[in-house]
């Protein structure tokens, strides 16, 4: 069993009620004697030692704290730990293999999806629950399932492409990378509508006609064109 009270003075923990919590935490099954106001963010960096999930407001603004509970992302800042009883969590450090990354954890790095890497476990953890579910996702729908996640670095530009990468890896496709290839780039220019270049024709006619008008009137004139 995980006690956060290892760290309390002796003390101090006579008088403080507590309350146990059975969590499945990234397959392993483990508990603990908390005290029932605890954040589940706290007693998975502290009591677990997972220190993968970070907090980076402690306000349900940034979302580097993003896991899974029962597959769902949830900031576990803003669930008590007592909420996670009896409950699945993962956490970044369930992604990967002894041998393999995750395919969103490829796309991060393949496609420099992370600076400093503050936000990105928060990140890949709402990719996974948005991939979980959407193995297809578009550029706004990816945009979307982010929202809730504030990056202070990349311009979030290769966060998207990392997903959209991602899912192409998980849905088989020999070249991911092509899936992003096209991401952001201006939109063809549009066909001219019919009969539109004879209009301009006609237009550019008519202005050269009014224009050597004028220069006859100004040679009339005396007159500069
Ligand atoms: S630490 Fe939870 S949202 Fe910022
Ligand atoms: S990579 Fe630095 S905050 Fe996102």
């Amino acid at each position: 069993m995980t006690s956060l009270f290892e760290e309390l003075q002796p003390a101090a923990t006579d008088e403080i009620q507590t309350t146990r919590v059975d969590i499945k935490i990234n397959g392993e099954s483990k508990a603990a004697q908390i005290e029932p106001r605890l954040l589940l963010a706290h007693l998975i960096r502290n009591g677990f030692r997972l220190t993968g999930t970070h907090t980076g407001c402690d306000t349900t603004n940034c979302g580097a704290c993003t896991v899974l509970m029962d597959g769902a992302p949830v900031k576990s800042c803003t669930v008590f730990a007592v909420q996670a009883n009896g409950r699945e969590v993962m956490t970044v450090e369930g992604m990967a293999t002894a041998s393999e990354l995750h395919p969103i954890q490829e796309g991060f790095k393949d496609e420099h999806g992370l600076q400093c890497g503050f936000c990105t476990p928060g990140m890949m953890m709402s990719a996974k629950a948005l991939l979980d579910e959407n193995p297809n996702p578009t550029e706004d729908e990816v945009r979307w399932a982010l929202s809730g996640n504030l990056c202070r670095c990349t311009g979030y530009q290769n966060i998207v492409k990392a997903v959209l990468w991602a899912a192409a890896k998980m849905r088989g496709d020999a070249d991911p990378a092509a899936a992003v290839a096209s991401m952001g780039a201006a939109p063809e220019a549009a066909a001219p509508a019919p009969g539109a270049q004879e209009e301009a024709k006609e237009e550019s006619a008519e202005q050269s006609e009014e224009r050597s008008d004028e220069s006859a009137i100004a040679e009339d004139t005396g007159g500069d064109a």
